[in-house]
Order: structure tokens, then sequence, then C-alpha cells
């Protein structure tokens, strides 16, 4: 069982984050990482051509170790909308077919799928939970799965939503839209990192994920499983580093026809970043050793004295299987105001997040039993 993991980070003390679905704190390791990077571009006659492409094939196996995938099937990315653009670029509708996305769906998604909609005349349906229901996942994944059906084009949906952390079941959503034909793109920005996900076993086509929260790696980079429907595709750019001979410099301007196979065609152009790539690798290498199960334990026991609280005073919490150990949204007793309970907690240091009318709570390996009795503190007195 992992212990409070905040000796890795440098956390100022006196805090109570409990926001790492905003932004995930930086490791120490990574930390270094980037500095001792930045340190070493003093002096460029150092920068080997291998540099280049050791860190991005690092980073790449490192990923495919975290979702089961080889890392060919990796690609690096600079954003999620620039993940979903490559993909559904080279997405063939069906003809009078639909795509389905779920009711407030990240924008960088939502806004991907629209216009994909738009450009080939397809509709799109939107999937709500049905209100009334006690378990809202429960409701929000049989809605989904009665609504994939022949005419699917594609799904995209996150792993877990970013509002209310209710959990989607991938597996049975993959199978799903593997029966009927349809492709499955999956945001894993909310839980890729802090929560075990096999691509394989959910038949996810594609896996696209910002790096800045649960990988706990910097801003700007976003990594991204591309699978074999899309392994022939048009890459949104031109990359020279994306082509067979790219390591060999003397013969670039043989301008070589063949991309490296794989999902490496989708690899964005100066994807080696020097310093944002050995931040990522260092995170990447610290989730690994903890294991995205252990941190879904970790969470879980911190949680539980919270989840007793919110029903001891009249609210819920997502029932499980559809809670996101590391990210959900307490139901809180009509008495309380979330917004001014969340002032309330912003004046005793307490960070969480006011998504729509949900006030969330993210949980990582950093945070210890002190933030929740904290949380839970605020929460009494408003009532
Ligand atoms: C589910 C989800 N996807 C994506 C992002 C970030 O997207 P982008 O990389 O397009 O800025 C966020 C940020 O909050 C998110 O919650």
């Amino acid at each position: 069982m992992l212990t409070s993991q905040k000796h890795l980070f440098n956390l100022d003390s006196g805090f109570h984050y409990l926001n790492n679905a905003y932004r995930g704190p930086q490791l120490k390791s990574s930390e270094e990482a980037g500095i001792a990077s930045i340190i070493q571009q003093r002096n460029p006659f150092q920068l080997k051509p291998t540099d280049f492409f050791e860190g991005v094939d690092s980073v790449r196996k490192l990923f495919g170790k975290l979702v089961n995938c080889e890392s060919s099937d990796v690609a690096i990315i600079p954003s999620t909308s620039y993940g979903f653009s490559s993909v559904l670029t080279n997405l063939k509708p069906k003809v009078g077919g639909k795509a389905i996305v779920v009711q407030d769906e990240f924008p960088s998604g939502y806004f991907s799928i629209a216009r994909w909609a738009r450009e080939n005349q397809a509709t799109i349906e939107t999937i709500s939970p049905d209100p009334t229901s006690t378990s809202k996942g429960e409701s929000w994944n049989l809605a989904l799965l009665g609504a994939i059906d022949i005419k699917t084009s594609v799904v995209l949906i996150s792993s877990v939503h970013w509002m209310s952390g209710v959990k989607f079941d991938l597996e049975a959503i993959g199978a799903k839209c593997q029966k009927m034909g349809a492709v499955f793109i999956v945001d894993g920005t909310q839980s890729v990192g802090a929560m075990p996900i096999d691509v394989k076993a959910c038949q996810i086509d594609a896996l696209i994920c910002a790096t800045y929260k649960w990988l706990l790696g910097p801003y700007s980079l976003s990594i991204a499983y591309i699978g074999e429907k899309f392994h022939n595709g048009i890459p949104l750019e031109e990359s020279w580093m994306n082509r067979v001979n790219a390591r060999d410099f003397g013969r670039l301007s043989e301008y070589a026809s063949d991309y490296n196979p794989g999902a490496a065609r989708y690899t964005v152009g100066e994807a080696a970043n020097f310093v944002l790539m050995p931040m990522l690798q260092a995170s990447l290498n610290q989730i690994i050793d903890w294991t995205p199960a252990a941190i879904q334990n970790y969470s879980s026991s911190l949680n539980q004295p919270l989840i007793d609280f919110i029903a001891r005073i009249g609210g819920s919490t997502e029932p499980e299987p559809f809670l996101g150990q590391h990210l959900f949204a307490p139901l809180l007793p009509k008495s309380i105001n979330p917004s001014d309970l969340k002032q309330e907690l912003e004046a005793n240091q307490i960070f969480v997040s006011m998504r729509g009318e949900y006030l969330r709570v993210s949980i990582n390996v950093f945070n210890e039993a002190k933030d929740i009795t904290a949380l839970m503190h605020v929460i009494e007195q408003q009532l």
C-alpha cells in the first residue's frame, strides 16, 4: 500500500491542494530533469543527432507500458485538440451516420467532433444520464451502450468525466463499438496515470491524453495511443523527423517517401523538445514505479471518510463501480451554496474546482488525510 508521496514534490506547505484535475504539481525529479536540460542547452555543440530521438523514443516506450501498447503506436502531440484532429481528419463517415458524445464533454473533444460532423454531413448524438437515477454512472453507461448502433461512425468520450468524475465502462463501450463498426476515441486526460487502462482490452482506436494532470507532465505536451485503423492516415503536418531516414542527418534531402511505422507519422514537429521531454520521461518513470492501481487504492483510502461524511450530512457521491477514486464531485446538501463554499475553502487554503454545478475534488499521492479533514471541517461549517 502506498503512503503519502508528498516528499517527492516541491509543493508549498500550508495548502490543501485537492485539485490535481486542474493541474498536477511537478515532481522534484521532473523539475530537476527540466532544469538540467535547460543548462545543457547552453552549449549547442554538445547536442548530438541522437538527442533528437532518444527522449521521444523513451517516452513512447514508457507510455506504451502504461496503457499496454507498442511504442510504435504512440505519437507525441502538443495538445489533445491536435490529437483529436489528427485522427478525425482520417475518419471516413458512414452514409447517414452519426457521432456520439456525452453531455458536457470537454470542449477540445466536443469542438473536434462537431467540426468532423459538420464537414462530413453526420449528425451528433449527445448522451445524458438519467437525472432521476441514484447512479448517474449506471444510467449514463446504459444510455451510451444503447445509442451505439450500426449507423455510428465514431464515439468520442472521456475515460472519466472531467466535471463529475463519473467513470465510463470503456471495455463494454469498446466492445459495442467494435461490433457496430464504429471508431472509439477516448480522451484519457482525467484518468491516465492515476487509473489503470488497457487500450487492447478496451478496443480503443485512439487514446488522447494531455500530460499536465494525472501524468504529472509539463504543460504544452500531450501524448496519444493511435491504433492500426489510422496507421495509413495523413498527418496534419509533414515533419522531417517522422520519415524513415530522419536519423541519418547526411541524407535528409533524399526526401524519403515513407513515414516511420505505426503512429509515428502523427508526432508533432520538433517533438524532441529538449526541456519538456525529459520532464515527462521522469514523471512517467515515477508513475510506472508507483502503478496507477496503487494510486487508485491510495486515493480510495483518503476518500472513504469524505464519502461517509457526505452521506451523513445528507449529500451523495456516485456509487461504485462508476466512481473514480482520484476524481469525484459529491452532491452536497441543498442548504450549501457551492460558490460560497468554494470561497470559504479558498480562505482556508483548500483548493478544489467548481465545474458547472459540481464541487470537484481530486486526490493524488501528494495528498494526506489532513487535506480531507480540512475540507470536511469547512463543509461542516457551511451546513
Ligand atoms: C478531459 C480533458 N481533456 C483535455 C483537457 C485539455 O485539453 P487541451 O490539451 O486541448 O488543452 C482537459 C483540461 O482540463 C480535460 O479535462
